[in-house]
């Protein structure tokens, strides 16, 4: 039996990503997202990443048009779920110690552990209310060499990079598991 319940995206799990940037001063900034898919335009394969009210991140999307995308992973969840409370408008959030190098085609950072990362340039964008669709195309994907050894298994590579899910404010890992809420990560 279903029951009508309160409009939310409780229960529609999503996987979370690291949008990179480059500051004024050429140094990286990081923000945690999920608002993000993708989408085929005949031309190839897009990104769609959306970005509410005002924040560093979409302001020096704005600027250069260009970031990087990388993939969440458990081992990553307590910087990024960090990256996702701390604004990048106070000069301290990025005082913390963390890998970063450069795009192979784009200029954009690059956060080294994440295994899976986008390099993105906006092609369109859409405004409506605080809010900011960013239409993408994907200029080049980074992967850790394993995820492309063939003679393992999909199963074994994608369990073994363990990508987070996200749903009810809470982060899940892989298999399953309740991790904990949001912005109670980088104290674990
Ligand atoms: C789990 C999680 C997911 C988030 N997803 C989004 C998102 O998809 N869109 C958005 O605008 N903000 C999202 N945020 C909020 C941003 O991460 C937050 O505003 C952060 O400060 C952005 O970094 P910045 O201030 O350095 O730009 C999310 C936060 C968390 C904890």
């Amino acid at each position: 039996m279903k029951i009508s319940t309160a409009i939310s995206n409780d229960f529609c799990p999503q996987t979370l990503f690291l949008f990179g940037t480059y500051k004024e001063d050429n140094t990286p900034n990081f923000g945690l997202f999920c608002w993000f898919s993708y989408y085929w335009d005949g031309d190839g394969l897009g990104i769609m990443a959306c970005i509410g009210e005002n924040k560093l991140t979409k302001d020096r999307i704005r600027e250069n048009k260009v970031f990087s995308a990388n993939l969440v992973t458990e081992e990553i969840l307590p910087i990024a779920d960090y990256f996702g409370i701390k604004k990048g408008y106070s000069n301290e959030k990025m005082n913390i110690e963390f890998e970063t190098e450069k795009g192979h085609v784009l200029d954009v950072p690059v956060f080294s552990k994440s295994p899976i990362v986008y390099e993105l340039e906006v092609s369109q964008s859409i405004i409506f209310g605080d809010s900011e669709v960013f239409l993408c195309k994907i200029r080049n994907v980074l992967a850790d060499d394993f995820l492309c050894d063939k003679t393992i298994s999909k199963e074994k590579r994608i369990k073994t990079i363990r990508p987070v899910h996200t749903t009810c404010q809470t982060y899940f890992s892989w298999d399953g598991n309740e991790i904990c809420g949001w912005g109670k990560a980088g104290n674990k």
